[in-house]
């Protein structure tokens, strides 16, 4: 079988010199696909996204984006080579508007991304309308579109996102997801870790569930959900 898009394989690591968080992880998606991890609180879901983006010294493991071996890039190394992170906390400047936001996202870009603001702009019609308001004042949901808009602006080949749905009503949720959707089907890769684990695997080609920084079941995303096994431990029942 070819090789996914992006993987991170056997990753092993912790943080500085303590213990390991991640045991033999693999996690990996295809070109244009939407991969999910999901699994309890403290699995290691953002530890193996951390490591999957170059926040982690791996012990073991490599990390390949299209054939490459890019385990030993830095993380802006990483989004010079098409990755994009939008991390679980703190991933927008609330002092700054929503359009400053947007343009920061374009950090590493040095030709004109008018064009890409105008992109994100359509696929979240709200952000134009707050575009020069503090990010900051900005609701729940629209905070998390921020975020994913500031991630696109580097025009990513693969999306990483770590719970982009935390706490957005149900409706907010379903909007978003389908926002996710739109992108993968323009060829974006979308790995994304996400606490609504039912709908999410609604949506995953792929999906992992973490147990203990360890891949306790990878399948399908429709597999998994019919899987009673993980249905009684993982989505409750
Ligand atoms: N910066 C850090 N330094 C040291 N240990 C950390 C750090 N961040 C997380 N950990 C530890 O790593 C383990 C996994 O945490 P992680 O945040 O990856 O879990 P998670 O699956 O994302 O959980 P949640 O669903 O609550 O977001 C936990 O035991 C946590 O205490
Ligand atoms: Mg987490």
């Amino acid at each position: 079988m070819a090789e996914p898009f992006l993987i991170g394989e056997n990753m092993t690591g912790g943080y500085g010199t303590g213990a390991d968080i991640l045991h033999s992880c693999t996690l990996a998606v295809e070109k244009g696909e939407i991969a999910v991890i999901v699994g309890p609180n403290g699995a290691g879901k953002s530890t193996a996204m951390k490591a999957v983006f170059g926040m982690l010294n791996l012990r073991e493991g490599a990390v390949r984006l299209n054939g490459e071996d890019i385990t030993h890039l830095t993380p802006q190394a990483r989004v010079g080579k098409g990755m994009g992170f939008v991390p679980q906390t703190s991933n927008i400047f609330t002092s700054l508007t929503v359009e400053e936001n947007l343009e920061m996202g374009a950090f590493i870009r040095r030709d004109d991304f008018a064009e890409t603001m105008a992109q994100v702009y359509d696929l979240f019609p709200i952000l134009k309308q707050k575009r020069l308001q503090a990010a900051g004042e900005l609701s729940g949901g629209q905070r998390q579109q921020v975020a994913v808009g500031r991630a696109l602006m580097t025009q990513p080949q693969v999306l990483m996102l770590d719970e982009p749905t935390a706490g957005v009503s149900p409706i907010v949720m379903d909007e978003l997801f389908d926002r996710i959707i739109e992108v993968a089907r323009t060829g974006i890769s979308i790995l994304m870790v996400e606490q609504n684990a039912r709908q999410a695997l609604e949506i995953a080609d792929k999906g992992y569930v973490l147990v203990q920084g360890s891949n306790g079941f990878t399948d399908t995303g429709q597999a998994l959900l019919a899987n009673p096994e993980v249905r009684r431990s993982f989505l409750g029942g």
